[in-house]
C-alpha cells in the first residue's frame, strides 16, 4: 500500500469507500483494543464486507509492525486448510524439525499482525483453529468477513446492513446524493458511461432502482453497469426480476459476484436441507412475517433451529423497527427463494397454507373491523398489508373448487379487509369469486398504501 514500510499484501482499493464511516470507526476501535483479538464482519453476500474490511486494514496498517494480510478463503474448501493458507500467505513454512503451525505461532507471538480472513462462512468449523492461533499471541488481530457468525466466545461481531436509501423522493439532487446507495449507483454508472449524470429527469428511476434491490451494493453495481445499454427508467421497468437482469458483473469480479443469483446461491448451498426448505417456504411471505405466522405456514420440523441458521447465514433478518418477533429478507433473496420454491413441488401447498393463515387472521379481526375501534384494528392488520394482498390474490385465482364453502368464505373475508385497505378492484374480484363468477385479471392491482378511516 503506497509508501508504507509495513509488510502487507492488501490490494489497492480503486474508487472511494462510500458511506460506512461509522462502521469503519467501530471496526478500528475494536481492532485497536487490547482485549479484542477477533472481530467478525457479518452480513449477506454483496453487502460490502470485503470492501470495508480492506479499507479498515489499510487504514490500520501503520499500527501493525508485523503488517496486515488478506487471506482469501473463498476458494479454500477444506476447513483443515485454513491455517496452512494463513501460513502460506505470510510466507511461513516448516523448518528443520519445527512444523509449520509452530513456526506460524512463533511469527505471530510478539509482532503485532492483522489478518483479514475473507469469506469464512463455509469454513466455520475451522473457527477453533483461529481461536488456537489467537490464544498463542496477545498481539495478533483477526478481522474475519463472513456471511455466518463464527460462534466463538472471543468473537466481537459487527453486522453490516445495506446502504442507506432515501425514504422518499422529494428533495434536491444534492440531498439524494447524500445517500450512500444513490452515490454508489451514480459513481458506478459514470464508470460505465462517462456522460451519465443524476438529473431531475432520472432521479426517481435511480432511487427506484436502489430501493428495488434494498440498497445492496453488489446489486447496485450490477444495475449501474447496465446504464451502458438502458436509461435508468427502462432499467427500473425490467427490475421486477432483479436476478434475471443483474447478470453482468465485471470480469475482474469473483465468479460468485458476476451474477446476483450466484451470490445468493453460494449462501443457499451452505444450508442443510431443512434450512433450505424453510427459506423456500418463507418466500411466500410478502413484506415480512411474524414468528407465529412462520410456524403456522412453514411446517418446519424444528423451526427455531432453522430460523437461527438462516439468520446466522444473513439470509433473513429480524426487522429492526417492529419488535423482535418479526422477520424479513432482502427482496433479492426472496426472489431467489421463490425461484427455488417454484422449482420444487411445494409451491401450491405453501401458498395455500399462507392464504389460509391470513384469511383466519383477518377473520379473527373481522368482527372488530366495523365498530368504533375499526381504525385501530385495521392498524394492526396493516402490518400484514402485503401478506393479505398476496393471500387474496392467490385465493381469487386458485382456491375455487366447486362447492368449497370454506374457500369462498376465505375469499370473502380477505376481500372485505382489502376493501377497507382501499383496494376496491381486487375486493370486487374477490366478491365475484365468492359468488362463483369469473374473476378479472385486474385482481393483481395493488392499492396505494391504505388510508385509514379517520377518527
Ligand atoms: N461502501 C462501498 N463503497 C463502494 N463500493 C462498495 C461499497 N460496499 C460495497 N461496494 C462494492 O460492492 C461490491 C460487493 O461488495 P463486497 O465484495 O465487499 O461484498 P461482500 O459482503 O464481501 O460479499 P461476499 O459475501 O460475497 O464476499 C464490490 O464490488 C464492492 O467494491
Ligand atoms: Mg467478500
Amino acid at each position: 500500500v503506497g509508501s508504507s514500510s509495513r509488510p502487507n499484501n492488501l490490494p489497492v482499493q480503486r474508487g472511494t469507500l462510500i458511506g460506512r464511516q461509522r462502521d469503519a470507526e467501530r471496526l478500528r476501535e475494536l481492532l485497536l483494543r487490547d482485549d479484542v483479538g477477533l472481530v467478525s464482519l457479518l452480513g449477506p453476500g454483496g453487502v460490502g464486507k470485503t470492501r470495508l474490511a480492506l479499507h479498515v486494514a489499510t487504514q490500520l496498517l501503520e499500527q501493525f509492525e508485523g503488517g496486515a494480510f488478506l487471506v482469501s478463503l473463498a476458494s479454500v474448501s477444506d476447513p483443515a486448510l485454513v491455517v496452512p493458507t494463513i501460513a502460506r500467505t505470510l510466507g511461513v513454512r516448516e523448518s528443520g524439525s519445527l512444523p509449520t503451525i509452530d513456526n506460524l505461532k512463533a511469527r505471530l507471538r510478539d509482532t503485532p499482525t492483522l489478518l483479514v480472513l475473507d469469506n469464512f462462512e463455509h469454513l466455520v468449523s475451522a473457527a477453533a483453529d483461529i481461536a488456537d492461533l489467537l490464544s498463542a499471541s496477545s498481539v495478533l488481530k483477526v478481522l474475519a468477513t463472513s456471511r455466518a457468525i463464527l460462534q466463538l466466545s472471543m468473537e466481537h461481531a459487527c453486522q453490516l446492513t445495506p446502504l442507506d436509501l432515501p425514504e422518499r423522493l422529494n428533495g434536491s439532487l444534492d440531498h439524494l446524493l447524500e445517500y450512500a446507495a444513490v452515490q454508489l449507483f451514480v459513481e458506478r454508472a459514470q464508470a460505465a458511461r462517462p456522460d451519465f449524470e443524476l438529473t431531475d429527469a432520472n432521479a426517481s428511476a435511480v432511487v427506484g432502482i436502489c430501493a428495488r434491490v434494498d440498497g445492496l451494493p453488489l446489486a447496485i453495481e450490477l444495475a449501474a453497469a447496465r446504464v451502458r445499454l438502458l436509461p435508468p427508467a427502462a432499467l427500473l421497468a425490467r427490475l421486477s426480476e432483479p436476478l434475471a437482469v443483474l447478470t453482468d458483473g465485471g470480469r475482474d469480479a469473483p465468479p460468485r459476484h458476476r451474477r446476483l443469483r450466484d451470490t445468493i446461491g453460494w449462501s443457499y448451498e451452505l444450508l442443510d436441507p431443512p434450512a433450505r426448505a424453510l427459506l423456500r417456504r418463507l418466500s411466500v411471505f410478502a413484506g415480512g412475517w411474524s414468528m407465529h405466522a412462520a410456524e403456522a405456514v412453514c411446517n418446519s420440523p424444528s423451526i427455531l433451529t432453522e430460523m437461527a441458521a438462516l439468520i446466522d447465514q444473513s439470509l433473513i433478518r429480524p426487522a429492526d423497527d417492529e419488535g423482535d418477533e418479526r422477520f424479513s429478507m432482502l427482496e433479492t433473496v426472496r426472489e431467489f427463494a421463490l425461484e427455488q420454491l417454484n422449482a420444487s413441488r411445494e409451491a401450491d401447498e405453501a401458498r395455500t397454507s399462507h392464504a389460509r393463515y391470513f384469511a383466519e387472521l383477518v377473520e379473527a379481526a373481522e368482527p372488530h373491523l366495523k365498530g368504533t375501534d375499526a381504525a385501530a384494528r385495521l392498524g394492526l392488520l396493516e402490518l400484514e398489508h402485503d401478506n393479505v394482498r398476496a393471500a387474496l390474490g392467490w385465493l381469487v385465482e386458485h382456491d375455487r373448487p366447486p362447492g368449497a364453502a370454506a374457500g369462498r368464505g376465505r375469499v370473502a373475508v380477505l376481500g372485505h379487509a382489502w376493501l377497507l385497505f382501499g383496494g376496491a378492484r381486487l375486493a370486487r374480484a374477490a366478491t365475484r369469486a365468492g359468488r362463483g363468477e369469473p374473476t378479472n385479471r385486474d385482481a393483481g392491482q395493488t392499492p396505494r398504501r391504505p388510508r385509514l378511516p379517520g377518527p
